[in-house]
């Protein structure tokens, strides 16, 4: 049984919080440590956990194996640098970091440690995304050319720092990291990228992404109208076919992007008929803190959220931003 420190008590600690109940048999929530007790003790008192403000205190407690760091961007570098240092295995919430130097940080101190550090990028465990990556490396429909990905949110109301992009990173870092993973999936390393922001929509943002061979394209928004539900999606054009995956959320609970309200994945073969695919509604936070469990107990290092992974992807929102300032093609380092 893994015992569990959950940091910061906000919206990914309340999602986080629920991966851990659905895998009650191997792993309990033993304490929520935040900073203020307002969201902290509802969320404890859900999760059958105490609450603490103590975070040095957590630290030191011999029974916490794993630390799941759900803290504002800024503090990931001070926070998971000092639990792998307190002997803790460490969940990350993405991004990685703010900057390179602090994810260059939490890369090598996870290099060096024993411990598991794994980084949620929580489309790897999305059945949708896991399935374009399957039929993508099957080379099925041939080799992939090139592929647009979307993910458009009204300005995220359950707090105030996402919206300070010195303490978010902005759109680049704190939404678009999650397709530009995705990219990197399937087509490799990225070599360059030029960005343009709306003007006068703050924080809408589409990104062209160089890679050998292919290019992927980006848009992102925090800028949509507080009515239009949360969406994403990703097409990818192959030389023989195409495969498309797009869904809308509605909110629940606090925060403004919910649960999945409309989800579907459709190929298009460039013969013979289109194809709808029916996929297992399985539960992608379940499905990532059970990924994570199972590399804890097995001693093993993740594949999927490696803080590489992370890392290469911050290079590509670092990348943006930079060409958001410039106006020109950015080289990714
Ligand atoms: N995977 C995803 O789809 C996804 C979605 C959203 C966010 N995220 C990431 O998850 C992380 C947390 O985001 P969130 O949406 O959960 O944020 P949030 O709702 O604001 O929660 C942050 C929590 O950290 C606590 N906290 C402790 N020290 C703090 C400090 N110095 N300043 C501000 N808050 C502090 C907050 O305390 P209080 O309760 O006192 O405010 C709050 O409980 C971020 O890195 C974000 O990018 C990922």
């Amino acid at each position: 049984m893994i015992t569990v420190a959950i940091v910061g008590g906000g919206f990914m600690g309340s999602t986080h919080a629920a991966g851990w109940m659905a895998l009650a048999e191997r792993a309990r929530v033993k304490v929520v440590c935040s900073r203020s007790p307002e969201r902290g003790v509802r969320l404890a008192a859900v999760a059958g956990a105490v609450f603490s403000t103590d975070l040095d205190g957590v630290l030191e407690d011999p029974e916490v194996d794993v630390v799941d760091i759900c803290l504002p961007t800024g503090l990931h570098r001070p926070v998971a640098l000092q639990a792998l240092a307190a002997g803790k295995h460490v969940l990350l919430e993405k991004p990685i970091a703010l900057t390179s130097a602090d994810a260059e940080a939490i890369v090598e101190a996870a290099a060096r440690s024993e411990r598991t550090l794994m980084v949620a990028l929580v489309l790897r465990f999305f059945p949708e995304y896991e399935e374009i990556e399957r039929r993508v490396r099957s080379g099925a429909l041939g080799k992939a050319l090139g592929a647009t990905a979307y993910r458009l949110s009204p300005p995220a109301d359950w707090n105030t720092w996402m919206q300070d992009e010195s303490q978010s990173g902005g759109t680049p870092v704190d939404d678009m990291v999650h397709d530009f993973d995705q990219m990197n999936i399937l087509f490799g390393t990225p070599r360059t990228v030029i960005a343009r922001a709306l003007p006068g929509a703050r924080g809408h943002v589409q990104a062209l992404v160089g890679y050998e061979g292919a290019e992927a394209f980006v848009e992102a928004s925090s800028a949509m109208p507080s009515t239009y539900p949360f969406s994403a999606g990703i097409r990818v054009l192959c030389e023989q076919g195409l495969i498309e995956h797009g869904f809308r959320s509605v909110p629940v609970g606090e925060g403004n992007i919910g649960m999945t309200a409309e989800s579907f994945v459709s190929i298009y073969p460039a013969g013979g008929r289109p194809e709808r695919l029916q996929l297992s509604g399985v539960e992608p936070w379940t499905a990532e803190i059970a990924y994570f469990v199972e590399c804890v107990e097995q001693q093993k290092r993740p594949e999927r959220g490696t803080p590489e992974q992370a890392y290469r992807a911050l290079q590509v929102s670092l990348a943006t931003a930079r060409s958001l300032r410039s106006g020109r093609t950015e080289v990714i380092e």
